[in-house]
């Protein structure tokens, strides 16, 4: 079954073309990090604007770039939440239209359970059950999960998500936008355990994450190291050492925690913030401690795009899933 996804919950329009035999066939992404830039953040108006504009030339690029007809589709999966609504109104106008001109399903997706399957798209992907740690820059989730669909809860930030955290620790770096990457690579020149930052939620059981404090924490901080006119790069960049250690300590601890709760040997790390090398190595080293395997998405697939959920929709129509109607309400937010 051929599978079209179309993805454009926030600033990235994505557009892929999965098949349940031979796998993804095609991949569009366009970016809208410059559009968005000078601004500091994602103007909500802007990334509907930009998504109408992209996706017709993008549908076209991804058929054409496989070299089907859209009269080969089987089904066509859009992420119906959580997300920025006029963004997602963008996509599922797109697929629904489509899918009634083409009489297929629409599939409504959950942009985590996108995120989630991502690491599917491998080769070599994980086998059921795992745990899947989701890090992004709007959730911070931990999952049992059982099978495609079965999915619990298992904790999640109780504020803050770790790539929120990330950016707006970044912005008071002054790094500029996107936040994330940049607070990661800075962190790389930074001396190891200059500063001690607290690791949030960890001395008490459970599985649920805060990261709000540690942001309070870095312009502490900062405004101490500006008080004594001692903010140079340097410190900027073991600040942000320190920051990133606390972050990947705590994820890392958690993970732990939800293996030895789940009794399960697999992990999945997926999401924007599962890019992070030093988040990898660490979870590398506790997966190969414990006798267990970690699995990330390729790096394409970290971040935003149409491929896992074209992915998600084909799974899911595979396992006898059909058109919703009256078709389902877009959710910026979603549970
Ligand atoms: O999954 P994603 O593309 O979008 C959401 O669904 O939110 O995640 C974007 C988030 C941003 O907060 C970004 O700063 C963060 O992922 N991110 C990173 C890295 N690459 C992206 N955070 C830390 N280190 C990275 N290398
Ligand atoms: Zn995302």
């Amino acid at each position: 079954m051929l599978v079209l996804g179309i993805e454009t919950s926030c600033d990235e329009t994505g557009v892929a073309l999965y098949d349940t035999e031979q796998g993804l066939l095609a991949d569009a992404l366009y970016s809208q990090v410059e559009l968005h830039a000078e601004f500091g953040g994602v103007v909500p108006e802007l990334a509907s604007r930009d998504h109408l504009r992209k996706l017709v030339p993008l549908v076209h690029q991804v058929m054409q770039q496989a070299q089907r007809p859209l009269s080969d589709l089987n089904a066509i999966a859009y992420t119906a939440g959580p997300g920025l609504i006029g963004a997602l109104m963008t996509g599922s106008c797109m697929a629904r239209a489509l899918a009634l001109a083409l009489g297929i399903p629409a599939l409504a997706v959950h942009h985590m359970e996108g995120h989630l399957l991502a690491p599917l798209l491998d080769k070599a992907p994980p086998a059921f059950p795992f745990v899947a740690l989701l890090v992004s820059g709007g959730h911070t989730q931990l999952i049992q999960v059982e099978a495609i669909g079965r999915y619990q809860l298992l904790g999640e930030s109780v504020d803050d998500a770790a790539g929120e955290a990330f950016d707006k620790t970044a912005k008071l770096l002054q790094l500029g936008y996107p936040g994330g990457p940049r607070l990661a690579a800075l962190a790389q020149q930074g001396t190891p355990h200059r500063f001690a930052f607290p690791r949030p939620m960890t001395n008490r059981p459970g599985l649920d994450l805060s990261f709000s404090g540690l942001k309070t924490h870095t312009l502490t901080c900062i405004r101490e190291l500006e008080a004594a006119n001692t903010l140079d790069e340097q410190a900027k960049a073991d600040v942000a050492w320190a920051f990133q250690d606390a972050v990947v300590d705590t994820l890392t601890i958690k993970c732990k925690r939800a293996l030895k709760h789940t009794g399960y040997t697999r992990l999945v790390v997926a999401g924007g913030v599962s890019a992070n090398l030093a988040l990898r190595q660490r979870l590398d080293q506790l997966l190969q401690g414990m006798g267990g395997e970690v699995f990330y998405p390729a790096l394409a697939y970290c971040t935003d795009n149409g491929a896992m959920i074209a992915l998600a929709g084909a799974l899911r129509l595979a396992a006898g899933e059909q058109d919703a109607s009256p078709p389902p309400a877009l959710r910026p937010r979603w549970p």
